[in-house]
């Protein structure tokens, strides 16, 4: 049998790097009572019956031969807020718990006031690993304080987020729910975006109309003019339009009766002719293309065209538009084109996120 090729190590790094763990301080006391800690994610849970943990020490830490001498640890599970106790529990010094505050626990074994959670161990067994020790603890007592979790992945810092709304949009008000669905949303967006590498527009309904609360720019910006909080005309936009094929009629009417008195002041044919057709047309097809559009030269600096997609809740009401927006002899606005298969992909998802996934909650 041949040996396997040697592997290189900045790779595998990286590679472990892609597995997303939390954060931990492991912590005890020497023979002396002298506490020690240092930071670590190598740890797992191993069983829950009995209730044995394990994580794993690098034979070279300074610290090495405290913990493979000692009785009995504690896995501090740090919260979101502990970035500077991560930190400082990672560096080999001797005054690691200074300024530091701590309740003392079994055997004497600090806690680290702040933490998730905290999990008091005695050591079972420990066998080398390659470079590394592996201890395996049972967990004797534990505690959660209800504070969120510090989360590392690809060597950063991370914060974790709800994957989609679950029993949030039962169990919270509907304005906690809706903000919620808004950083789902956001989130989505800058996904589609790299995806497809087009300027995306995350539009809701807003007080004074469809309302633009998030751009993500494609490479190339359509515009340096792209403003959050763009409040758009609901006849001549991608967005307005989608608005008034899927909300209801009463929502929007007000908003479309000034659009069209404003058209008929100027003198101009009201752009609600046809509309009826129009919206009947976009409700048929899923979604609403507008192309070289000359409306908005002023703030594009150029002819534009836009897909909008509609996002619709649980419920069935639409909650977010989806717009690409670009050059008019660039942007792919075909039925069959990568951009439009990526915004319906991207509203589909949405909308489960919205759902929450049952099997999970
Ligand atoms: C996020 C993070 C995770 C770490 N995980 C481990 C680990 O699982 N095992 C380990 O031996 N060192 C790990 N380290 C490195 C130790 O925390 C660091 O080497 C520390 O200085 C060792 O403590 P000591 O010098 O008191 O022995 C990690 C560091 C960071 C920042």
């Amino acid at each position: 049998m041949s040996a396997p090729a040697a592997l290189d190590a900045r790779e595998l790094r990286q590679v472990l790097g892609s597995f997303v763990t939390g954060v931990t301080v492991i912590t005890t006391v020497d023979a002396q009572g002298k506490p020690h800690g240092l930071t670590v994610n190598s740890f797992s849970s191993v069983s829950l019956d009995p209730p044995l943990i394990l994580w794993s020490q690098s034979l070279t830490a300074p610290s090495h031969p405290v913990f493979r001498d000692a009785e009995r640890f504690v896995v501090n599970i740090l919260a979101d807020d502990q970035v500077a106790i991560s930190n400082q529990f990672a560096r080999g010094k001797d005054d690691k718990f200074a300024g530091c505050a701590i309740d003392t626990g079994l055997g004497g074994v600090p806690l680290i006031r702040g933490s998730a959670a905290w999990l008091e161990c005695k050591r079972m067994d420990c066998f080398r690993g390659g470079d590394h020790m592996v201890f395996l603890g049972q967990v004797e007592r534990m505690q959660r304080s209800g504070r969120q979790p510090l989360v590392f992945g690809g060597g950063r810092y991370l914060v974790a987020q709800p994957h989609d709304l679950g029993s949030l949009l039962t169990e919270s008000g509907p304005n906690i729910a809706r903000l919620q669905a808004v950083r789902l949303a956001t989130r989505a967006v800058v996904e589609l975006s790299d995806e497809i590498d087009e300027t995306i527009g995350l539009g809701v309904w807003g007080n004074h109309g469809p309302t633009i609360v998030r751009w993500e720019e494609a490479k190339e910006p359509v515009s340096d003019n792209l403003r959050t909080g763009l409040v758009l005309p609901v006849l001549t936009s991608g967005t307005g339009l989608a608005f008034a094929a899927w909300l209801p009629t009463e929502m929007t009417a007000p908003f479309i009766g000034e659009e069209a008195a404003t058209d008929r002041a100027a003198n101009r044919v009201p752009r609600t002719e046809g509309l009826e057709q129009r919206v009947a047309q976009f409700r048929a097809q899923g979604f609403v293309r507008l192309e070289g559009i000359e409306d908005f030269t002023e703030l594009y600096g150029r002819s534009i065209s836009v897909l909008t997609v509609p996002v619709f809740a649980p419920d069935g009401a639409m909650v977010f538009a989806l717009t690409a927006i670009g050059a008019s002899d660039r942007l792919d606005t075909s039925d069959q084109g990568k951009v439009l298969a990526g915004m319906r992909r991207c509203a589909d998802t949405l909308t489960q996120r919205l759902r929450g996934t049952p099997a999970l909650a």
